[in-house]
Parts: C-alpha cells; sequence; structure tokens
C-alpha cells in the first residue's frame, strides 16, 4: 500500500516507537531525522557535530541543514511507495518545504498522526528510556525492556541513554516542542489529514488505534 505519513507528538510521546511498528506492517521505510542527525554524531561527521551542539542543548537543529537531509533521504529509492516521517516536520517551515516538494510531484502527505501524552507522562519516561545508536530501535528500562540487560535486540549493540534524556534538556526540548512544533497540529488539522490517538496507552493499544486509522 503507497502511504506517506508523519508522526506528531511531544519528544517521547512514542513517534519512534509507534513508527518502527508501522513501517514493518505496511513495509514503507521509517525515516527518523534524530536517529540520522545521532547516527552522524556516533560517526563524528562534519553534520554531527553540528548537529550535536544544537541537540545536546534541547534546541532544534537549524531548518536548512534539516530539510536538505530529509528531503535526500525521501528522494532515495526505498521511499518510492512511501514512508513513515518520525520528528519531521517540526516547524512550520520545514512542514511548508514538504508540501512544496510533494506538490512538485503531484504528491501529498495521506496521515499525520498526533501521538498525544501530557507532560507530566513524558518527564516520567524519559529517564528509562535506552537507545540503540546503530539500529534506531528504542527500549524503557521498565516498560519495554529489551531480552539481554542493555544490548539491543536486533542488532547486538551496546544501549545508551541518550546524551538529551538530562531532566533538564527534557524540560527544554518540552518548551522548544510546545512553541515550534506544537502549531503543526493545527496546520495539519486544516489541511484535513491530522488524526490524534492517545498515546498513554499501552504501546500495543497505541498502535491499534493507528492501525485503525490506517486501515
Ligand atoms: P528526536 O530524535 O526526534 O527526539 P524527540 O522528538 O525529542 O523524540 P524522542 O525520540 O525523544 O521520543 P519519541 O516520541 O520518538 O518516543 P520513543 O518512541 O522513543 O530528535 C532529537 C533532537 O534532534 C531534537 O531535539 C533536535 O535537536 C534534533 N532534530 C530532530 N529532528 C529535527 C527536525 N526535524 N528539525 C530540527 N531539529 C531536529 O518513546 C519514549 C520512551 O517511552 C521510550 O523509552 C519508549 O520505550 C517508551 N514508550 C513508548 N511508548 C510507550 C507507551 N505507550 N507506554 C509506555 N512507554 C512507552
Ligand atoms: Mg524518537
Amino acid at each position: 500500500m503507497k502511504m506517506k505519513i508523519i508522526m506528531l507528538g511531544a519528544p517521547g510521546a512514542g513517534k519512534g516507537t509507534q513508527a518502527i511498528m508501522i513501517a514493518e506492517k505496511y513495509g514503507i521505510p521509517h525515516v527518523s531525522t534524530g536517529d540520522i542527525f545521532r547516527a552522524n554524531i556516533k560517526n563524528n561527521t562534519p553534520l554531527g557535530q553540528e548537529a550535536k551542539t544544537y541537540m545536546d542543548k534541547g534546541m532544534l537543529v537549524p531548518d536548512e541543514l534539516t530539510v536538505k537531509i530529509l528531503l535526500d533521504r525521501v528522494a532515495k529509492d526505498d521511499c518510492k511507495n512511501g514512508y513513515v516521517l518520525d520528528g519531521f516536520p517540526r516547524t512550520i517551515v520545514q512542514a511548508d518545504v514538504l508540501k512544496d516538494a510533494l506538490s512538485k510531484l503531484g504528491d501529498r502527505i495521506d496521515h499525520a498522526i498526533n501521538v498525544d501524552v501530557p507532560d507530566e507522562n513524558i518527564i516520567k519516561r524519559m529517564g528509562g528510556r535506552r537507545a540503540c545508536l546503530k539500529c534506531g530501535a528504542t527500549y524503557h528500562i521498565e516498560h519495554v525492556p529489551p531480552k539481554k540487560e542493555g544490548i539491543c535486540d536486533n542488532c547486538g549493540e551496546a544501549l545508551v541513554l541518550r546524551d538529551d534524556d538530562k531532566p533538564e534538556t527534557v524540560q527544554k526540548r518540552l518548551s522548544v516542542y510546545h512553541e515550534q512544533t506544537q502549531p503543526l497540529i493545527d496546520y495539519y488539522g486544516k489541511e484535513g489529514i491530522l488524526k490524534n490517538v492517545d498515546g498513554t496507552q499501552d504501546m500495543n493499544r497505541v498502535f491499534e488505534d493507528i492501525c485503525g486509522i490506517l486501515g
């Protein structure tokens, strides 16, 4: 099935967790700008070095840089039949660029799924998160533990606590989210493609709700 999906939601709402499940079920790539930046930081590329200065402060990477990376990624062959975008767009500028790029191809986003979780729940989740910087898998020490402690189930890489998951940085990311990204909920509401799901439920229930939307 051909579909282009955007995941919206606060940091820690479960965008990545759900996007990976969507990608697998519908056979489309999971495209996460955060994962792309983290892979570049891990490999110490110039892009990674620049992105890190913003990410560690909980700030957004500048639109210019982010947009270029995203448009290059979705132009790849594996994105022909659609994709699930996780963490992009995050500003109105990014949303407009994506919309224009797609409309030039006579195309558009099909669904914008907002994973709704209040700030109080988010703070609790982040400290327990563990991430695989190699394949992008995400775990939680209580809710979603890996089979073997500290090791990624998929690729065997050691799991880490992300540098931006310190409590002070999480607070900053939440305020950046409310200022710069939350307006996209209205934006896609006006486009008529916004779907809300209750992200405080168990992750499998959240996924059932999403599958109900996507069909
Ligand atoms: P990014 O990597 O996108 O981070 P984020 O938006 O802050 O979101 P997270 O990855 O923290 O959370 P998530 O919603 O994916 O939740 P997850 O599934 O992990 O971006 C990082 C940084 O990169 C940004 O701050 C910015 O600097 C930069 N950046 C990236 N994209 C950019 C862009 N477009 N423009 C500019 N800058 C950009 O789940 C969270 C935890 O909860 C996990 O431990 C998980 O196991 C657990 N969990 C998930 N679902 C549930 C559930 N239902 N119940 C209980 N626990 C759950
Ligand atoms: Mg994520």
